[in-house]
């Protein structure tokens, strides 16, 4: 009985050890960083930054934490991201050539093959963060949306297993609210959302979160800027607040 009273203590004292998500701001909005082995969704509009922080996470993780990583890529090739992430000065190669870093193109029409290749890479490399992008085409692996739900939820019980923080990404229009929810979303333990949209005569980008488990959050939607350094959320602002 007595033991039982200082575990339940225990429980509700422990915080969950957090990951430096490498993205300045971020941290910022997540109470310290991304839950360890927690399984992230980062949803968003086109072209609104999800590969380019994906990649940034990684890099920062495999350079600077000694964390290293798997990118599974379901769309991009092996040389398209390296050349992106060049562009950001984030040189893969180098961590690639040091064991620190995989990336893998998969072709999309075996999921079986998808966990495997997640499996290994992950227990071959040790690796602490993975990265599916885009893993929004889960969904036309299946014709049936039950078979979709099971399959996604195993993904979710093997990323866990293996310990490893992850983010899985999803494309989708936030403008259109009706689709905003996908099946990825609820498996997730946190959800990111990535804006990219027509304000009067301009494109903003901004972000928010939507959910984190175990975590205070934010509860505004906050500017984010892409430069050479790669993805910066302006923690301290919150978006539209300069819009007249
Ligand atoms: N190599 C690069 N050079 C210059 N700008 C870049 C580069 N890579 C990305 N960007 C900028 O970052 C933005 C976001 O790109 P990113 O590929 O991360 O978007 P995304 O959300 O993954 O898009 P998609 O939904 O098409 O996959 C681009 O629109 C571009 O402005
Ligand atoms: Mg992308």
């Amino acid at each position: 009985m007595a033991a039982k009273k200082i575990a339940s203590t225990e429980n509700v004292l422990t915080t969950p050890e957090r990951v430096k998500s490498g993205v300045p701001g971020l941290d910022e909005l997540l109470d310290g960083g991304i839950p360890k082995g927690s399984l992230v969704v980062v949803s968003g509009d086109p072209g609104s930054g999800k590969t380019v922080l994906c990649m940034q996470y990684l890099y920062y993780g495999a350079k600077y934490h000694n964390e290293p990583g798997v990118y599974i890529s379901l769309e991009e090739e092996v040389d398209e991201l390296v050349n992106m992430a060049s562009y950001f000065g984030w040189n893969l190669r180098e961590q690639m050539d040091k064991g620190m870093l995989e990336i893998e193109n998969i072709e999309l029409y075996d999921f079986d093959k998808l966990r495997n290749t997640i499996e290994t890479l992950t227990e071959k490399l040790g690796a602490k963060r993975v990265i599916i992008d885009p893993g929004v085409i889960f969904r036309l692996y299946f014709e049936k949306e039950l078979d979709a739900r099971k399959r996604i939820l195993s993904l979710g019980r093997m990323l866990k297993r293996l310990n490893v923080t992850s983010i899985i990404t999803n494309e989708i229009s936030l403008d259109n609210s009706s689709s905003l929810f996908g099946l990825e979303e609820y498996v997730a333990d946190g959800v990111i959302l990535m804006y990219h949209t027509k304000l009067q005569e301009k494109f903003i980008r901004g972000t928010g979160i939507l959910k984190m488990r175990n975590t205070k959050i934010s509860e505004n939607l906050h500017p984010v800027r892409i430069d050479r350094e790669g993805v910066h959320i302006l923690a301290g602002q919150q978006l539209f607040e300069d819009v007249k």
